[in-house]
């Protein structure tokens, strides 16, 4: 264990949401730390803010006060830079301005011991570009904390092109000593979690764009049958668009345009209009005194189902057989591709093909395609779509099947890939080529994603979970059907199906 020890002192440089934080996360852990803002009066302001803060922790009886005064006695306000002089880790939180962040590191780099390493908590900015010039860049490093950072467990530990091994492990060692959960990345755009959370966003955009369906029903899905804490519009309405929209943008320059992460228009109409989200009062929702939330549509039926025919495996649907069992639901089982037929309907997941052509592929009749749940022995809520040609009343059994099991039942229009199972797909696709790229292990980006944005599984391991070759079909269909290159599978995809290996390995 090479963590910090814990007599080192630390130092906070921004006394903002992070800095505070921050600072208090290094106290609690028992170091003596200093808070340095420019602004002056900010950093004790700070200080009697987290005291207070520490405070209604001991009322709810959550932190002992024994704690909370060894913790606010380690805090100091620094007046100037100079009493930074003797920590041993200087964190950075102040504006994100690699110009004004560059020439801070300058100062600190004349001031500080030799051996202090200057940590960054910027969340857009290279480490190798705000080290270049240093005397010694191998002691720069990102410590990218998420807000609260007190509450939020995820530390990407990021390294620039010169930052020394050694200091990437002190760092990840004593954010772990810290009670956080740390991951190691490579300084490149949107580092793990500002990338690959990309999709998350970009597929309910372009769902709502094509038609598929209305926001709260979109949101609805993602939470209901993927499992997601939010959907992308009640999120991207929270982190406010200009927020959301500036970060895309930052990704999608810094890789040069490619498609992948191509912002939305329909994101850039509400900036536009001032419709910032929450904060601004209206969002993709309306937020006013008065507004009342909009209701997922819901599609119900009143046909009796009694029983259905399992043709084959179900694959990663498998639990809905239970489920359906349990239900009372009658089942029959034969050999086949996949399928399930309710009556006269053929119902299969999504394999990102429009439900019209596989109808057409595959020559089935009345084609009902189902979304990908997390879990489908527990989901409460399901999408379906269905080909062209599909009958009412063979919609109708599906729906009424479904609704006997106990899912509520959301359509969506006829677009590849359906909502959940094309955005965990892409969110696969992404974290691959992160990994392929070696911006970090498959085990750190599904870990990030869990404790950074709380996802109810890592990316890579849902990807298992659904198959590799099913997630590499979906990928392929969904480039084929809109022949872009946003869908383009990535290789470590393609190359761990040929090998019959596994992401994680
Ligand atoms: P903030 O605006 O709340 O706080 C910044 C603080 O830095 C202010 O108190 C300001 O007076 C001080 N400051 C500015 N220039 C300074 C200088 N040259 N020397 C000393 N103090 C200076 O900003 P926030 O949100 O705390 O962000 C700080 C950093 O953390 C940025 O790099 C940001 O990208 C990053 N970050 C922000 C997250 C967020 O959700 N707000 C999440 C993760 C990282």
């Amino acid at each position: 264990m090479s963590a910090l020890h814990i007599e080192a002192q630390v130092a906070v440089i921004g006394a903002g949401a992070m800095g505070a934080g921050i600072a208090q996360v290094a106290a609690q852990a028992g170091h003596a730390v200093r808070l340095y803002d420019n602004r002056p009066g900010a950093a004790a302001q700070a200080i009697d803010g987290i005291a207070r803060q520490l405070a209604r922790l001991v009322d709810k009886g959550k932190l002992n006060p024994c704690e909370r005064e060894s913790t606010v006695a380690r805090l100091q306000p620094a007046e100037s830079l100079e009493a930074l002089a003797d920590a041993a880790l200087v964190i950075e939180a102040i504006v994100e301005d690699l110009d004004i962040k560059q020439q801070l590191l300058r100062q600190l780099e004349a001031l500080c011991a030799e051996t202090c390493i200057l940590a960054s908590n910027t969340s857009s900015l290279s480490i190798t570009r705000l080290a270049a010039g240093l005397a010694r860049p191998e002691r720069v490093i990102g410590m990218h904390f998420f807000n609260p950072a007190p509450l939020m467990a995820l530390v990407e530990v990021v390294s620039g092109l010169a930052t020394e091994p050694a200091v990437a492990d002190t760092l990840y060692d004593t954010a772990k000593a810290w009670g956080k959960q740390p991951v190691h990345a490579r300084s490149t755009p949107g580092f793990i979690v500002n990338r690959v959370a990309r999709p998350f966003y970009a597929e309910s955009l372009r769902l709502l764009q094509e038609g598929a369906a209305d926001c709260a029903s979109l949101d609805a899905l993602l939470r209901e049958a993927g499992g997601f804490r939010m959907g992308a519009f009640e999120l991207t309405d929270l982190i406010g668009h200009d927020v959301n929209d500036a970060v895309t943008c930052s990704v999608f320059d810094a890789y040069y345009g490619d498609l992948r992460f191509q912002p939305s228009q329909v994101q850039k109409e509400l900036v536009a209009a001032g419709r910032l989200g929450r904060k601004s009062g209206q969002g993709f929702y309306d937020y006013r005194e008065g507004a009342e939330r909009p209701q997922p549509a819901e599609l119900r039926s009143s046909a009796e189902v009694t029983r259905c025919v399992v043709e084959g495996d179900l694959g990663v649907m498998q639990p809905l057989l239970q489920r359906l069992s349990a239900s009372g639901v009658e089942l029959t089982r034969r050999a086949g591709q996949g399928l399930l037929r309710i009556g006269d309907a053929t119902l299969a997941l999504s394999d990102g093909r429009l439900a019209s052509q596989r109808a057409r592929d595959d020559g089935l009749q009345n084609l009902v395609l189902i979304d990908l749940a997390l879990d489908y022995s527990s989901a409460t809520r399901i999408a379906i779509t269905w080909a062209r040609n599909t009958t009412i009343e063979a919609r109708d059994q599906v729906v009424a099947l479904l609704q006997r099991a106990g899912f509520n039942v959301s359509a969506l229009a006829d677009l590849p890939g359906l909502a959940v199972l094309r955005t965990v797909a892409m969110l696969a696709n992404e974290a691959a080529d992160a990994v392929l790229q070696g911006v970090a292990s498959a085990a750190d980006i599904d870990l990030a994603m869990c404790a950074g944005v709380n996802y109810p599984l890592g990316p890579l391991a849902w990807a298992e979970r659904i198959g590799l070759a099913h997630t590499l079909h979906t990928l392929e269909h969904l480039q084929q059907a809109y022949g872009e290159e946003r869908y383009r599978p990535s290789l470590l995809l393609r190359r761990t199906h040929a090998e019959g290996g596994r992401l994680h390995d």
